[in-house]
């Protein structure tokens, strides 16, 4: 909770300062010599605007994104908005939590779902408090769940925060589709359910075309104190400098085309561990290019240092000293195309002008198409934008990293045992290319780019559902394409621990001299009968063949050994993919099976769209 003493008050001079929590009013009585502040009176007066709590549960940062957008907004419609890290909220803070909830005039959950229907890791406290029996949760609310329909377990957290939560339900609970147009579902909800709802609490709007203060400011120079980081942004706090000793092309074949598969094996810095099959967090770079052509447009030193701060208990949204060159690097979203309300937001940075308007006209209600069309279609980022669309648009560096968005990790499954490999961890990573439809440049993803040029890259690990039942259990693996990354790492691990179940993988590719990943060692662990191997060549036939038809061809192998000895299924890769294998096993084992395993953790799904 922001406040600022009252000595630092006293040297603003008279005004009156509005806090996320109170309103200070400074009164002189008599000299304005700052050598008498200790004469000055300082009143605390109460914010009288309504209290609006902006909560958000969230995983690479979408679902903070719009809760920066509702606190906007919120502001200008006369709320007292309060942006709440859910990650914050646990058995200790409860109290005080729920103490701060009850006094607001709303509270908004801004809610994403991860894994296999599990909340965000910064809800998870959250979630475990909610879930279990107290009944404290009774306040004025509302739910925004974020979530993808092609996951089986689509936006579980939202729904369950909307049916555990009591109180006045303000509005009814929205929910967004990531497979589809994510902020489009958010923006109907926000502005045709939400703000109408809870309209009427507001107090008198504030709308201005002024740039707002930054949060984050910056301090040119070395010498400041490690910053506290900010819990949403730990990652780029935790992460560590790691060398890659191999990067190795595993394609066979790679003249059909520019496609790329790395194997990459980083070796582990110090203090950090992992378990088998866990994912690696990498902090993708952005392209040098880039960055040089954005620093030379803004007229910034790339080479000059600084350090954060802000006001009240400041958390760094990055490790500070930073150099500017670093910083956009690392921690500034460049490439994505910004939403359309951070354009909203640039405009109030724009001179009057041509890109004014055209900023303006695209984040407008009627100028969505546009947006579609010029933005999201021909994936301009804030680099481009202001490189090339906007270029009067003259942001200082503390502008630009306030108002641009954070570059978010990128996570991969360990393709290692930690067992068989304690020093380094391994990745199986497809480098993501292709050929942008609007304007026709090609184009590289972010971090597997950046993962297939680079000798060392900044590193976390994360924990993953992959677990292993006991050594006689059989296991059953399904892992095509990249999917293969966890399937190697438990074969390790089995092979190692001379695990005595059956280890059967069915994996697919699309020929079997081009794109066959680790083939050599699937070929070598079947040999020495450690592995039975099942595959699907998608394009070698005229029909595609896949995993889950291969499955269906071994149903009665599969029902045998999960039916009557009790296998564990894995299945990682493509969310598309997970869909079907797992519509393939409940057509082999049934539905009512499958759901058993699901609740006993002994389905495990990692997939990623
Ligand atoms: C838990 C988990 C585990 C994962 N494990 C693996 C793994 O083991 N191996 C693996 O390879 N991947 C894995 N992934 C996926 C990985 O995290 C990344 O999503 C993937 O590497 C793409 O990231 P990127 O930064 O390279 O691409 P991004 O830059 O994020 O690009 C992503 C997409 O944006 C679009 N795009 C980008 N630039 C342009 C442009 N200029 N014009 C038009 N469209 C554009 C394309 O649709 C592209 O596919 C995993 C994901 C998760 C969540
Ligand atoms: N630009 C390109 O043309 C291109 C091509 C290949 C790979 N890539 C890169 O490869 C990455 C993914 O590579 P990957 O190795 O993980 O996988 P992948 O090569 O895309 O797919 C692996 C195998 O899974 C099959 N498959 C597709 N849809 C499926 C479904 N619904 N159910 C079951 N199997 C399905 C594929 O068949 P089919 O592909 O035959 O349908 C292929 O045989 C992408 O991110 C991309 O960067 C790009
Ligand atoms: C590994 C992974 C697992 C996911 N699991 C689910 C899920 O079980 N149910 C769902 O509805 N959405 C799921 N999603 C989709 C996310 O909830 C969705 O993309 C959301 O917008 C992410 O918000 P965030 O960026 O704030 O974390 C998953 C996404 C990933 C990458």
């Amino acid at each position: 909770m922001d406040k600022l003493s009252p000595i630092t008050l006293a040297a603003t001079g008279c005004t009156l300062i509005v806090t996320s929590v109170a309103v200070y009013k400074v009164f002189f009585s008599g000299s304005k010599d700052s050598s008498t502040a200790s004469k000055e009176v300082v009143e605390e007066v109460e914010d009288t605007r309504p209290k609006l709590n902006i909560y958000f549960g969230s995983q690479t940062g979408t679902a903070e994104g719009l809760c920066r957008v509702v606190e906007r907004e919120g502001k200008e419609r006369g709320f007292n908005c309060e942006v709440i890290d859910l990650e914050d909220w646990e058995e200790d803070s409860h109290e005080e939590f729920i103490k701060n909830a009850k006094k607001a005039a709303c509270n908004v959950f801004l809610m994403a779902t991860y894994g296999e229907g599990e909340p965000t890791d910064n809800a998870s406290q959250f979630i475990k408090l909610l879930k279990s029996e107290t009944d404290d949760f009774e306040f004025p609310h509302t739910v925004f769940g974020l979530g993808n329909t092609q996951y089986e377990f689509y936006n579980a957290m939202g729904k369950l925060l909307d049916k555990k939560l009591s109180g006045e339900k303000l509005v009814p609970y929205g929910e967004g589709d990531d497979d589809k147009n994510l902020e489009e579902d958010f923006e109907n909800w926000k502005d045709g359910v939400f703000w109408d709802g809870i309209g009427g609490l507001a107090g008198p709007s504030e709308e201005s075309n002024a740039k707002p203060e930054n949060a984050n400011k910056v301090v040119w120079g070395k010498s400041a104190p490690t910053p506290t980081p900010n819990p949403s942004t730990k990652f780029y706090f935790d992460a560590k400098s790691s060398t890659i000793t191999v990067n190795r092309e595993i394609l066979a074949d790679t003249s059909k085309g520019a496609n790329s598969t790395k194997h990459i094996e980083v070796t582990l810095p110090k203090g950090m561990k992992y378990n088998t099959a866990d994912n690696a967090g990498i902090l993708p770079h952005n392209p040098k290019a880039l960055v040089n052509s954005l620093i030379a447009h803004l007229g910034f030193d790339g080479s000059a240092t600084f350090s954060l701060s802000g006001s009240g208990e400041y958390k760094s949204i990055f490790p500070t000293p930073s150099t500017v060159h670093s910083t956009l690097t690392k921690y500034v979203d460049l490439l994505a195309p910004p939403r359309r309300s951070d354009l909203k937001l640039l405009a109030k940075y724009a001179p009057e002008g041509l890109s004014k308007d055209m900023l303006v006209r695209l984040s407008s209600k009627e100028g969505k198409q546009e947006y579609e069309d010029k933005i999201l279609k021909s994936y301009v980022g804030i680099a481009t934008l202001l490189t090339k669309k906007c270029t009067d648009i003259k942001l200082s560096f503390e502008d630009l990293i306030n108002v641009a968005p954070r570059l978010q990790p990128r996570y991969y499954t360990i393709s290692s045992s930690s067992s068989v490999h304690p020093k380094s961890l391994h990745m199986t990573v497809a480098v993501t290319k292709g050929v942008n439809s609007e304007s026709g440049d090609k184009y590289v993803g972010v971090c597997s780019g950046h993962l297939a040029e680079t000798s060392e890259c900044d590193m976390f690990v994360k924990e993953s559902s992959f677990k292993l039942p006991s050594d006689s259990t059989p296991i059953i693996m399904v892992g095509p394409g990249t999917g293969i990354a966890p399937m190697r790492a438990l074969m390790q691990e089995r092979v190692n621990r001379k695990a005595k179940g059956r280890n059967v993988l069915f994996f697919g590719c699309r020929k079997k001299n081009e794109d066959w990943l680790y083939r050599e060692e699937m070929e070598e662990w079947v040999d020495k009968g450690n592995m039975e191997l099942h595959l699907a060549f998608s394009r070698e036939q005229k029909e595609k063949v896949y995993v889950q038809n291969v499955m269906e061809n071994k149903g009665e192998l599969i029902k045998d050994l999960v039916a009557n000895q009790g296998a564990w299924v894995y299945v990682c890769g493509a969310t598309r993919m997970g869909a079907d294998v797992v519509k393939a096993l409940k057509f082999v084992v049934g539905d009512a099976k499958v759901k058993d395993m699901q609740d006993k953790g002994e389905l495990i799904q990692e997939l990623w769209a």
